[in-house]
């Protein structure tokens, strides 16, 4: 025992919309390659934000809806590879900018993709010890400023935005068991850091990180199941990273998950990176698909290589 429960959501996205048709006019592409290989059709990148401002929007949204003041956050997390800056950290201009107590724990975690599974993990470890027993975890990127925009093979990809989550860790909860990985590889997904002399843009082997997904998600599911006792139906909801829509669609089948029971925003939003998990469950806890008592399976795989599933359940009411 020693866990956390999701108390409340947000997300913020940019405003212009990229569709596959004006990715067409720049890159040797068609709506219909982009569309039946990936599942997405358009997405939003950011023109005039900032990633400050997307995580300071979706944070408030989250407060929000868990009914939760900045004064009761003892943690706050952002998963990010694309910050507005490397110093201070996003975390630390969200501190200024909700007025976060000052001795709230603050700080930025880098797992690409999974960024948002491995920072609700280090929550949960975290608030153990916090002062405060509420913990801010958002995830932004703003993918946008790495992608190089004449190479077709990536920048149909992805996508800008944030999501955030308020969670509370109580000592009679059971934890949220996660299981997390990685494998240190350059050769699949690079995108250089600043100093370096390689070109400064994402770079990615798509098919075989493709195939990297798809033994990484069931290894995930099996794991996290395993860890709660508990089968594919006695999940709620199954939220997985959006990556590409034959990703989930693959491993909806093969888990035999129904429709109703997974959720797929890809095809507007696009690869969104470690926010593309809590902007599902923004949306999903919009629709009043995430119902209190519910419980959510997530699961995230990206950069690094990293990968990192969990089950969280969520506790509005308690
Ligand atoms: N339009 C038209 N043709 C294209 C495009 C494009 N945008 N991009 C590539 N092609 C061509 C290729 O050049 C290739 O042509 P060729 O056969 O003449 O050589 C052909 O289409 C097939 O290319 P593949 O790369 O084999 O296409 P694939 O079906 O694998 O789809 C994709 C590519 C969509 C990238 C897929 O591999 C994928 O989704 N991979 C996983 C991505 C992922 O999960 N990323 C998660 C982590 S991201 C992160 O952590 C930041």
């Amino acid at each position: 025992m020693n866990g956390i429960k999701l108390r409340g959501t947000g997300s913020c996205l940019p405003s212009r919309i990229l569709t596959n048709g004006d990715l067409a006019r720049r890159v040797d592409t068609t709506d219909e390659w982009i569309t039946t290989r990936t599942g997405i059709r358009e997405r939003r990148v950011c023109t005039g934000e900032t990633h400050s401002g997307l995580c300071t929007a979706a944070a408030r949204t989250a407060l929000k809806r868990a009914g939760v003041t900045p004064g009761e956050v003892g943690v706050c997390i952002v998963a990010t590879m694309t910050a507005d800056a490397v110093i201070p950290s996003a975390a630390c201009t969200l501190q200024k900018t909700l007025g976060l107590p000052a001795d709230t724990l603050c700080f930025d975690l880098n797992a690409a993709c999974s960024g948002f599974l491995y920072a609700l993990h280090t929550m949960e470890c975290l608030l153990a010890a916090a002062p405060r027993k509420f913990g801010l975890v958002v995830g932004c990127d703003v993918l946008s400023r790495v992608v190089d925009w004449s190479d077709r093979s990536t920048c149909i990809l992805f996508g800008d935005g944030a999501g955030a989550a308020v969670v509370e860790w109580r000592a009679a909860w059971p934890s949220i068991g996660a299981v997390l990985g990685c494998h240190g590889n350059t050769e699949l997904l690079y995108c250089p850091g600043p100093g370096s002399r390689d070109d400064p843009y994402l770079s990615m082997e798509g098919q075989k990180v493709f195939k990297f997904a798809l033994e990484a998600v069931p290894w995930c599911m099996d794991r996290v199941l395993e860890r709660h006792g508990l089968t594919a139906e006695d999940v709620d909801v199954f939220v997985f990273h959006q990556a590409n829509a034959r990703i989930i669609d693959l491993v909806a089948k093969k888990y035999r998950i129904p429709a109703e029971k997974y959720y797929k925003n890809i095809e507007c939003r696009g690869n969104t990176s470690a926010a593309s998990i809590p902007i599902a469950l923004s949306e999903l806890e919009a629709a009043g698909r995430l119902p209190d008592g519910s419980r959510a399976l997530l699961v995230g795989f990206g950069g690094g290589l990293t990968w990192g599933g969990a089950l969280i359940e969520i506790g509005r009411n308690v």
